[in-house]
């Protein structure tokens, strides 16, 4: 065993922590948000949507702000407000015409609201693995996974880079299907010289308390598309009761909801979207700081940015080669861990969630899966994604930049503890790691 001093020791072995202080938590609301809340309290206007073909099925003075103002800064001709994502991404499988059974591809490296959105419609959700250096869709396995019965991509521009939406967009015109973006994590992302979320027929993103900007809880779905936009204020806000009166005769999916996103939430997020570029690039500053303080420790890869687009780092995504390093992941995990450092050592494989493993979701039948509107015995088994899974099982590690308010120093201080299990590696090596060490 080497003889080290309690400050180079690892504090998974009894060593001086290198983090001692808790990280600031990640808060975007200021007085500005305050103010603006107030004064729709003030007003007592805290909610005008009405049910009903009306000037105020489309909300309230506040709600049609926002939406006025996401319009114009995302650069699309209609932004729809939801009480979160989750609705918007509800809204939008239904208005892009999905039937039962109709197939959707999406990846399982995501938030499982991607695919129950899909489920909602009773439309199947169909897996395919990801890119391993951005862990978005790889266009490949898109492609692979084509059968006559998909209507649809499910694109999410996941921990913050967008997805390779031009090959998406390209398969998809070339096989008549739609794209939905799920931008749910990355606002203010580009790729090329537009926003991400909005080179898709429908996007949108998260407005949860997690995200970069927020309203509490809430949604944005944006679009070119006249129809698409009118069918999801539809399935916002009680469809069934407005499209006779509106005059709508395409009444698919034109089952309603209340998805309504209320005054006081879209007041806030009037002010939140002031900030979101300056909340955007302070992140961006700071993952580039964290990027060249890890630089050069073998077997680690930093986020892979590709040259046509940027990362507004929701989640700053490491890889670990295991055979380069000789060391198990859950070791290295432990040991930052042990440091201060609060790094994940998995995200998601969604195909593995027991709902669809059991094929089973609405009722206690398997429906849809076992109805004639599935058309075939769609495969959800460990291996379809091997790319997603190998992640997930053995190399990823996540750092969530959008949880804290991190200062330079902080970022400073997280480099100092990968460094130091980077020069300790040779401990973490083989066998039980405590053991190693007595
Ligand atoms: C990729 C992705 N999609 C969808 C959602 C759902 O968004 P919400 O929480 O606003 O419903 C999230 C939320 O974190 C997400 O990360």
């Amino acid at each position: 065993m080497k003889n080290l001093d309690r400050r180079e020791k690892l504090a998974l072995f009894g060593g001086l922590k290198t983090i001692q202080k808790e990280f600031k938590r990640y808060n975007p609301i200021g007085a500005e948000e305050v103010q603006a809340a107030k004064e729709v309290i003030e007003s007592g206007v805290l909610s005008q949507f009405l049910g009903a073909w009306h000037e105020d099925f489309y909300g309230g003075p506040k709600v049609r702000e926002f939406e006025r103002r996401c319009a114009e800064y995302f650069g699309v001709k209609h932004a729809v407000t939801f009480n979160s994502w989750t609705s918007g991404l509800v809204a939008a499988v239904g208005a892009i015409g999905i039937e039962p059974g109709d197939e959707v591809i999406v990846t399982p490296w995501t938030m499982s609201a991607s695919a129950t959105a899909i489920m909602h419609w009773n439309a199947i959700p169909v897996f395919a693995d990801i890119d391993p250096e951005t862990f978005n869709l790889d266009p490949g396995s898109v492609e692979a996974n084509i059968t006559p019965h998909t209507k649809a991509i499910m694109a999410v521009d996941i921990f913050g880079q967008s997805a390779d939406i031009d090959a998406l967009m390209a398969i998809a015109a070339k096989h008549g299907l739609k794209v939905i973006s799920d931008t749910a994590q990355a606002p203010g992302a580009l790729y090329k010289d537009k926003y991400a979320g909005t080179l898709a027929h429908v996007g949108g993103y998260s407005l949860n308390y997690h995200k970069h900007i927020h309203t509490g809880e809430g949604g944005i779905l944006v679009t070119d598309d006249d129809e698409i936009a009118e069918r999801s204020q539809l399935i916002r806000n009680h469809a069934e009761v407005v499209v006779g009166d509106k005059g709508v005769t395409n009444l698919s999916n034109m089952i309603g909801h209340n998805f309504r996103l209320g005054e006081i939430e879209c007041a806030i997020g009037i002010e939140q979207l002031k900030k979101l570029s300056g909340f955007v690039l302070s992140r961006q500053t700071l993952a580039k700081r964290l990027t060249e303080g890890l630089l050069g420790l073998r077997g680690l890869r930093c986020p892979v940015v590709k040259a046509d687009r940027n990362h507004v780092y929701y989640i700053y995504a490491l890889v670990l080669d295991i055979a380069e390093l000789g060391v198990e992941r859950a070791r290295i995990h432990a040991a930052l861990q042990a440091e201060g450092v609060e790094v994940s050592d998995r995200y998601q494989n969604i195909h593995l969630l027991p709902m669809y493993q059991q094929k089973m979701a609405y009722g206690s039948r398997g429906f849809p899966w076992t109805s004639d509107i599935c058309r075939r015995d769609v495969d959800y088994s460990k291996g379809i994604c091997p790319v997603a899974e190998e992640m997930n099982d053995s190399s990823y590690l996540g750092f969530g930049m959008c949880s804290y308010d991190l200062s330079e120093g902080d970022v400073d201080l997280i480099v100092a503890a990968f460094r130091k299990v980077w020069s300790n590696l040779d401990m973490l090596q083989g066998g039980n790691s405590v053991a190693k060490e007595v």
